[in-house]
């Protein structure tokens, strides 16, 4: 059974369609990674997906519970990390988890057992009796991580989690995500961190305007823009010219090729033939950056 199935889910707003649409699936187990520049959707699909908000047309499934008739089944099996946080500030951090806790209908012992857990493994527990409102935003976002597990959800939605964390909150997040994809459990992840995306997803989706206009592995996706790769390289010295077809990147320069073996070797002549020592050459691939600038119509830097 698929974790997420989604088809032809919509979502207008007076008159703006903010998902039009969209169709895709998340496999059991998968780190799934969803992109898009502001506005784009993401949200808005997270919330649908969540039972939050009502779709206006199209379907959905959460471990094969269908979102219009199976509702509270969905609900059951999925945790959230919404985009905004959701905490009650009034309420100790105990007193949040334990109120998600007696919604899901656990038992008291063993909410006072995950809680526990969650709050240390989250670098929480000696706060647990602090009112919310006064925690950082990391501190907000790690309990919010751990709201959404409390339930031991199947399916985990987190919309932009790691957003104006420090270094190591981040990293303690991703770790976490990976751990529950090692599980079996499956991560729906929104993020505008590449690099998080290319580290953690095993596929990526990116929806532009409300569309789905990739859905692929990273490093598939990677390649989908063509075999073109970066080559930058500098000098021992300043050159009098610049090299044919480079451009000057700093004290350095850079050429975009699909034929990187030959383009070295000009490189090579241009240096012997101008009394020049090659002092470093980088050739990169097509990073998830790229990609996403390409399929999302963003102006190039
Ligand atoms: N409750 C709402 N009422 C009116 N318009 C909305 C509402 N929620 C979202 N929208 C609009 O729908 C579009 C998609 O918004 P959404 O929040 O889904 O984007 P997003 O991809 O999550 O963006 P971001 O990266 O900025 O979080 C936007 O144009 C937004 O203004
Ligand atoms: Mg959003």
């Amino acid at each position: 059974m698929e974790a997420i199935e989604v088809k032809d889910l919509s979502k207008s707003f007076n008159g703006l369609t903010a998902v039009n649409r969209v169709t895709f699936t998340v496999h059991q187990g998968e780190i799934f990674g969803f992109l898009g520049p502001n506005g784009a959707g993401k949200t808005t699909t997270v919330r649908m997906l969540t039972g939050v908000l009502k779709p206006d047309a199209g379907e959905a499934r959460v471990r094969g519970h269908d979102l219009k008739t199976d509702l509270v089944k969905a609900k059951a099996v999925l945790g959230v990390v919404p985009e905004t946080a959701n905490a009650y500030g009034d309420l100790t951090a105990w007193g949040n988890l334990m109120l998600i806790a007696s919604l899901y209908g656990i038992p008291r012992r063993d909410g006072e057992q995950r809680a526990a857990r969650l709050l240390t493994e989250f670098g929480l527990y000696e706060r647990r009796a602090s009112k919310v409102k006064g925690f950082s935003k990391g501190m907000k976002q790690r309990l919010m991580l751990a709201m959404a597990l409390v339930s031991n959800p199947e399916v985990l939605f987190l919309d932009e989690p790691t957003s104006g964390l420090d270094v190591q909150s981040a990293r303690a997040i991703r770790q976490k995500i990976r751990a529950l994809r090692d599980e079996g459990r499956t991560v729906f992840l929104t993020s505008h961190n590449m690099q998080e995306v290319s580290m953690l997803c095993d596929r990526v989706g990116i929806i532009n305007r409300g569309q789905m206009v990739a859905l692929e592995s990273p490093e598939i996706l990677r390649h989908r823009i063509g075999g073109t790769v970066t080559v930058e390289f500098s000098f021992d010295k300043t050159p009098s010219s610049t090299p044919p077809g480079a451009e000057r990147i700093g004290d350095a320069y850079r050429l975009y090729t699909t034929e990187p073996h030959e383009v070295i070797s000009s490189i090579m002549g241009f240096a012997t033939r101008n009394g020049l020592k090659l002092i470093s050459v980088n050739v990169q691939s097509p990073s998830l950056e790229d990609v996403f600038v390409k399929l999302t119509g963003g102006a190039p830097e």
